[in-house]
């Protein structure tokens, strides 16, 4: 009897209106909704038998509609992997504003002391591959999608204040740099160094990575920085700067390499599932949203350096102003849905942020977008976790009636005239003053481990930077790589 059980799909909800469901999407919903749940059923609906469901083997697989379904849509399942940071897990949650930004940056969500908008957040690793270990000493990623009442507004950042080049151009050759060996398909750590000696500005960033900062202790210790400085306007019109610092209530804290690989061995996603246990328990990590903010007097006083990504603003200069706080409290249901399928790009923004003056920024505005369109397809946008949550009705009230054009005379980007890197100068402050004694060993140790491999004159000129930066740090390098040499 079992064998002949079909059942029937509620479309006796249907049946009785006039007007088809398809044309009427919020029937459709309704229909959708009461439809009962476990209905077995070919793609385009038809209810299937158990019978039919389990008896492949005497049956012509072209018409086996079920067997037929199945594989062709597990043969197109997976959706191409993000050139990088393909690597990554992620959570939902809020931003609750908790100080007014409203003289200096009339978007919406940052109006009201109180209000919430809806987050979405996404933890990668810079290059790791898919699948692989989430532990490695990396440049990581943290992207927030905020579904703001006017838009969506993205910041894809990362775990350092400065980024690697200034220069998008070289973005390409860093990337490459730093991903496997293509004639052996084997991991390579010398050819980062090739790039550090051709482009030394490099290094700022690299500081951090090779101190504690590449492999944090959990996603909820890990800070989230925009490092553009972008361009805002407030109700009357006048423009300030602002760079995002999102950092965790529990501290930036990190693991040391040997407690790294000793968790690795055990567990290869150790991140994604305390990220995922934390926020089933209850116990949602939170971080506090703040701006430094810079003003036309500033960009005209300090020029280019405002905007440089490979420069920090200098917070005894520009100290941080705390906007309000992020709460992540719901873990995905579906990776695939919900996070693989999440899309940042640095140009979704909102009104009242107009993006920044900086080359790096005008790359990315394209390039996030542009491999969107490749990996997710021209509907990128109107995928769910993508999709706006208000889609603003006004422009569609007047019909037939033609609306004169005015202009807004709305203000551009400021043009900027950028010039070659330099940040020696923040690179040694950060040495001299922002690491901790133990920091500046592991530090050490890190760069010997990772140079050692490295030919001599690939050390050499490795020293020689490290010179420029500071005497004891390419001291205490070159040190300790005749030790290891000496073994
Ligand atoms: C010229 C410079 C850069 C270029 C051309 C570039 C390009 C890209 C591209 C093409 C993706 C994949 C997008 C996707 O498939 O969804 C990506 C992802 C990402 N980038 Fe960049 N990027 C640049 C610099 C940066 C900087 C400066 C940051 C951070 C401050 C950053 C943070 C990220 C993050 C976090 C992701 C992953 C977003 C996610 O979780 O989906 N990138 N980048
Ligand atoms: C497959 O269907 C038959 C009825 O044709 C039933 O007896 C059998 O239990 C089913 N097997 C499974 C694994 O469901
Ligand atoms: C976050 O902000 C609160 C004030 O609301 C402050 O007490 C706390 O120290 C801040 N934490 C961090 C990590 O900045």
């Amino acid at each position: 009897m079992l064998a002949f059980l079909i059942i029937l799909a509620a479309n006796a909800v249907a049946t009785n209106q006039d007007w088809h469901p398809a044309v009427d999407p919020a029937l459709l919903r309704q229909i959708r909704q009461d439809s009962p749940a476990g209905l077995m059923s070919v793609s385009n609906g038809a209810p299937v038998t158990y019978c039919e469901v389990n008896s492949t083997l005497n049956k012509p697989l072209i018409r086996n509609s079920f067997l037929m379904d199945h594989v062709t849509s597990m043969d197109r399942e997976r959706t191409c992997v993000r050139t990088v940071h393909g690597q990554g897990s992620g959570a939902f949650g809020f931003f609750k504003v908790t100080h007014d930004l409203s003289h200096i940056c009339k978007a919406s969500f940052l109006k009201e002391i109180g209000k919430k908008t809806p987050v979405a957040a996404r933890f990668s690793s810079g290059i790791a591959e898919k699948g692989g270990s989430e532990l490695s000493r990396e440049i990581r990623g943290f992207a927030l999608k905020f579904y703001t009442d006017e838009g969506i507004f993205d910041i894809p950042g990362i775990v350092t204040p400065m980024f690697v080049v200034k220069n998008p151009l070289y973005f390409v050759e860093f990337i490459h740099a730093i991903r496997k060996n293509p004639a052996l398909y084997l991991a390579d750590p010398m050819k980062l160094w090739d790039f550090v000696i051709k482009y030394p500005e490099a290094m700022h960033t690299f500081l951090l990575m090779f101190a504690d900062r590449g492999i944090p202790l959990s996603f909820a210790n890990m800070p989230c920085y925009n490092v553009h400085s972008l361009q805002v306007e407030n109700e009357a019109g006048e423009v300030h700067f602002i760079r995002f610092h999102i950092e965790p209530f529990e501290g930036i804290k990190h693991l040391t390499t040997a407690e790294a690989q000793k968790i690795n061995a055990a567990d290869l996603d150790y991140y994604t599932r305390e990220l995922y246990n934390r926020i089933k328990k209850g116990d949602y990590p939170r971080w506090n949203v703040s701006v430094q903010i810079v003003s036309e007097e500033d960009v005209q006083k300090h020029g280019g350096l405002m905007f440089d990504v490979t420069r920090v603003l200098p917070k005894c200069d520009f100290p941080l102003h705390l906007l309000g706080e992020i709460v992540l409290n719901r873990n995905p249901t579906n990776h695939f849905a919900e996070i693989e399928q999440l899309a940042f790009c640095p140009a979704n923004l909102v009104n009242g942020i107009l993006g920044a003056p900086d080359k790096v920024y005008e790359a990315r505005r394209f390039a996030y977008a542009d491999a969107q369109l490749y990996r997710l397809g021209p509907n990128v946008q109107k995928i769910p976790v993508n999709c706006p949550l208000h889609v603003p009705t006004e422009y569609s009230e007047s019909p037939g009636e033609p609306v004169s054009y005015e202009s807004t005379n709305k203000r551009g980007l400021l043009k900027i005239k950028e010039e070659e890197p330099y940040n020696y100068d923040q690179a040694a402050e950060l040495y001299e003053n922002e690491l901790t004694g133990d920091e500046r060993t592991r530090l050490h140790e890190n760069l010997i481990l990772a140079i050692s491999p490295a030919s001599e004159f690939v050390r050499e000129r490795v020293i020689e930077i490290l010179e420029m930066i500071h005497p004891d740090l390419a001291y205490q390098v070159a040190k300790g790589l005749t030790s290891t040499m000496a073994e």
